[in-house]
């Protein structure tokens, strides 16, 4: 699919659930979530259909958000059936590693290509406190769980926080020394309870000012790495086209040091827009597809089957806007916190 600028959409993010068992301080607001239960939202064969109707218009990558998606149930056959669909390339999912220890096998046997796994902190009564009573033990037991299942090229995601973790960026980035994955440091964007806390942004630079020995890496046509997934970065001042033709795309901007065996992904949508290498759309867990993550605008799908179906989703893609208008006095407009549509 192209959207009207130009770019090409094959990147579905597929919400699961609202629902999650943390409530990250800028994330979720304390107290029970909107909707309660999985009960109102899409079914299983839903999702399925609306996954397989995106990947027939040329979706060749999808993941798996939420909330947080192993709280889903039948999240494994939903699995079995999304890597089935033909033309899928990768399917992935982000997690915040709660119940990772008990399904990571699972996963793997489904056909879950990739996982991300949240991280923001390595201090157990700090994570406790920003993750409202999560357990960090279980992140680690949960890691070790899908290396062990298979899943290579773990990511860990962080997200940048002033008062929070900035005096362990060097500690986080240091997990990609020793270890194969792939560390990103998320800038916080102003969005859900994310817009309320201004004081805590820090800018992805910071990483690179407490890591010093970090070096951008670059692919063997000269121009820099990026990550092919999440949205695509880049120079805000090239155009669209050129943006999105600078492959792999994806957020991050990759570096590594002399001897580390994983790399350090810097994901700076504040900082650094990369609007215009994005190449997704997301569809929320009752059935609505947005086509910015920061835009209002949403289109639901539910009920549509066959050619209706497809149509929605073209012309929805049609009205994918150029960028988002963040920035530290302005808000995301999306009319809907982070966990009801999908990190
Ligand atoms: N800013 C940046 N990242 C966020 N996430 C959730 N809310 C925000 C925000 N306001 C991220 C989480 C997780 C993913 C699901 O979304 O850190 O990694
Ligand atoms: Fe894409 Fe919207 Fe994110 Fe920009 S803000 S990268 S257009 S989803």
């Amino acid at each position: 699919m192209l959207d009207s600028y130009g770019r090409t959409i094959d990147y579905l993010r597929l919400s699961v659930t609202e629902r999650c068992q943390l409530r990250c301080a800028y994330c979720m607001p304390e107290g029970p979530c909107r909707t309660g239960d999985d009960a109102a939202l899409c079914s299983l064969d839903e999702l399925t259909e609306l996954a397989a109707a995106c990947v027939a218009l040329g979706v060749k990558k999808i993941r798996l958000t939420g909330g947080e998606p192993l709280l889903r149930a039948e999240l494994l056959p939903l699995i079995e059936r999304l890597r089935a669909l033909p033309g899928l390339e990768e399917l992935a999912l982000t997690t915040n590693g709660q119940r990772l220890a008990e399904l990571a096998a699972p996963l793997r046997a489904a056909g879950l290509d990739r996982l991300n796994v949240s991280l923001d902190t390595l201090r157990p009564a700090r994570y406790r406190a920003l993750t409202r009573g999560g357990e960090l033990d279980r992140v680690f037991a949960g890691i070790a769980a899908a290396e062990a299942a298979g899943f290579r090229d773990l990511r860990l995601n962080a997200v940048l926080l002033k008062g929070v973790n900035d005096d362990e960026l060097a500690e986080l980035a240091g997990l990609a020394r020793t270890r194969p994955w792939s560390v990103r440091f998320i800038e916080l964007m102003p969005i859900g309870p994310g817009a309320a806390m201004p004081e805590a942004f820090l800018p992805a630079d910071a990483v690179l000012e407490a890591v010093p020995e970090l070096r951008e890496l670059q692919n063997a046509k000269g121009s820099f790495q990026r990550e092919a997934t999440e949205d695509g970065g880049t120079d805000p001042s090239t155009s669209l086209r050129s943006a999105q033709d600078d492959r792999p795309r994806g957020v991050a901007r990759l570096y590594t040091a002399p001897g580390w065996a994983g790399t350090v992904g810097l994901i700076a949508p504040m900082s650094a827009c990369f609007c215009a290498a994005c190449s997704r759309i997301r569809i929320t867990a009752d059935g609505r597809l947005k086509p910015c993550l920061h835009s209002s605008e949403e289109y639901p799908l539910r009920g549509l089957h066959g050619d209706d179906l497809k149509a929605a989703i073209l012309a929805a893609v049609q009205r994918k806007p150029a960028r988002h208008h963040l920035s530290g006095s302005n808000a995301s407009e999306s009319a809907r916190p982070m966990n009801e549509i999908g990190g």
